[in-house]
């Protein structure tokens, strides 16, 4: 049996699932990083991956952008896959000007304007939560590697565009670390279908100082990011 928008037959993927926005970043990080892959979703080029990771059996599909497409494959692979474990992997604008271009978040829990949120819960607000034992897991593998991480609360939000440019302000005054599109709605789901979530992320810009990633900087991040990801798989 499959899914609506993901072709894998029953028992092809993996209980953890890496979720990056892009399907190209799963692409890559299945050839170069994963051994005996087998591609089991191109669904609207949706890639999906399974393979193993220094023996371990994981996949990696990517979710789109935004928390719209993010629910679809979150939801799918949770209620047709059976799937326990989801870590995001992906990319935030900072909001503290201390964050600098590269550095890794581990996000503890998201905000956000998720129309979702009204949906499931009227004006009460749900916070969502990142799952403490793959929070605990991934700040102690970042700290064996020796990769420096910030722990904290991040935005999820569903307009990259907004007209007002002190939008952010009262988030940054709140102590939010950084500002994607995705992770509300994903911790969200994982909590009511009973999987465990976290994101990671990679401070792509910072939009308090207008700083903003190259490519290599980009590259030599997202390394740093697959490496914890991979590691707690
Ligand atoms: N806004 C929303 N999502 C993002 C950003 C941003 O500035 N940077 C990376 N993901």
């Amino acid at each position: 049996m499959a899914s609506v928008h993901i072709e894998a037959k029953v028992g092809e993927i993996a209980e953890t699932v890496l979720l990056p926005g892009d399907p190209l970043r799963a692409k890559h990080v299945a050839d170069t990083m994963l051994e005996d892959v087998i591609c089991y979703n191109r669904v609207r080029n949706m890639l999906g991956y399974t393979g193993y990771y220094k023996g371990k059996r994981v996949s990696i599909q990517g979710a789109g952008m935004g928390m719209g497409s993010t629910s679809i494959y979150v939801n799918e692979l949770i209620q047709t896959y059976g799937v326990k474990n989801l870590i995001r992997v992906g990319t935030c604008g900072a909001i503290q000007e201390h964050l600098q271009l590269g550095e890794v978040i581990l996000a503890m829990s998201a905000s956000g304007d998720s129309g979702a949120n009204t949906a499931y819960f009227g004006v009460m607000h749900y916070a969502a939560t990142a799952d403490f034992e793959l929070l605990f897991k991934a700040y102690n593998i970042a700290k064996e590697l020796g990769i420096e991480t910030h722990q904290g609360s991040i935005f999820s939000t569903n307009t990259f565009y907004d007209d007002n440019p002190n939008r952010w302000d009262k988030w940054e005054k709140q102590g939010i670390l950084g500002v994607e599109m995705e992770s509300q709605i994903l911790f969200t789901l994982a909590s009511r279908l009973n999987a465990r979530a976290l994101t990671i992320l990679t401070v792509s810009d910072n939009i308090k100082t207008g700083a903003f990633s190259g490519h290599a900087e980009r590259e030599k991040s997202y390394v740093d990011m697959m490496r914890i990801a991979l590691e707690l798989a």
